[in-house]
């Protein structure tokens, strides 16, 4: 089994201070940071791009794990790769070239995840397997933090381990995610948990060191 770590999201942290919020969680227990790119195109939102993140890299050495809800996604993988990503993860459903993407990612000597929507089947991962280090479940349509976790995502990860077949790949779940539904996500297949509003309500370091924890305990 993959090590268990949980993901907070900053598109849920104070982004007056986003520094201080990395540092934050950071401090609180956070394994990875989540970094949530959107683009008012792909989906209908608009959050922060590859100068942003470069100006996080500084205040953690945690991984930095990049969620691009982007479209077109290629055009970016360097810069993102240059601002410090860790983990680059792109949609299937946001271009016609996964298999290229994934490649480009791995060609700039970072870690390749392929995200899929709620409604997206896993066989879009048929003939990508060997190309991917990391698979994210969403939990919820993706644009937006604090929306309501959708059930249906722990059968897919229950398939999606089956399919995995014991290859070295995390599977990551995003969207409604907190203590409630981690322990079920869990047992399905997950290790990697991102998590936005459960983990930054409170607005502390302590309060995100017992929200993580509680993700974490359960
Ligand atoms: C949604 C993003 C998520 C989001 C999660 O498009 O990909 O990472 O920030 O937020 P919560 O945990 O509040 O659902
Ligand atoms: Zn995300």
């Amino acid at each position: 089994p993959r090590p268990l770590v949980i993901a907070p999201s900053i598109l849920a942290s104070d982004f007056s201070k986003l520094g201080e919020e990395v540092r934050a969680v950071d401090a609180g227990g956070a394994d990875w940071i989540h970094l949530d790119v959107m683009d008012g195109h792909f989906v209908p939102n608009i959050s922060y791009g590859p100068d942003v993140i470069k100006a996080l890299r500084p205040h953690t050495k945690k991984i930095f794990d990049a969620h691009l809800m982007i479209t077109p996604c290629d055009p970016y993988l360097e810069a993102f790769a240059k601002a410090g990503c860790d983990h680059i993860t792109v949609h299937a459903e946001a271009g016609p070239h996964l298999h290229r993407s994934l490649q480009a990612i791995r060609a700039l000597g970072k870690k390749a995840g392929v995200s899929l929507n709620p409604s997206t089947p896993l066989n879009v991962l048929d003939y990508v397997l060997d190309l991917v280090d990391l698979v994210l479940i969403m939990s919820v349509n993706p644009g937006f933090g604090g929306q309501a976790f959708i059930p249906s995502a722990i059968g897919k990860v229950q398939d999606l381990r089956a399919m995995i077949a014991g290859r070295p790949i995390d599977i990551e779940v995003d969207g409604g995610v907190g203590p409630n539904v981690a322990g079920p996500l869990a047992a399905a297949g997950v290790n990697a948990f991102v998590a936005g509003s459960s983990v930054f309500k409170g607005g502390t370091t302590e309060s995100y060191r017992s929200n993580i924890a509680a993700i974490r305990n359960a």
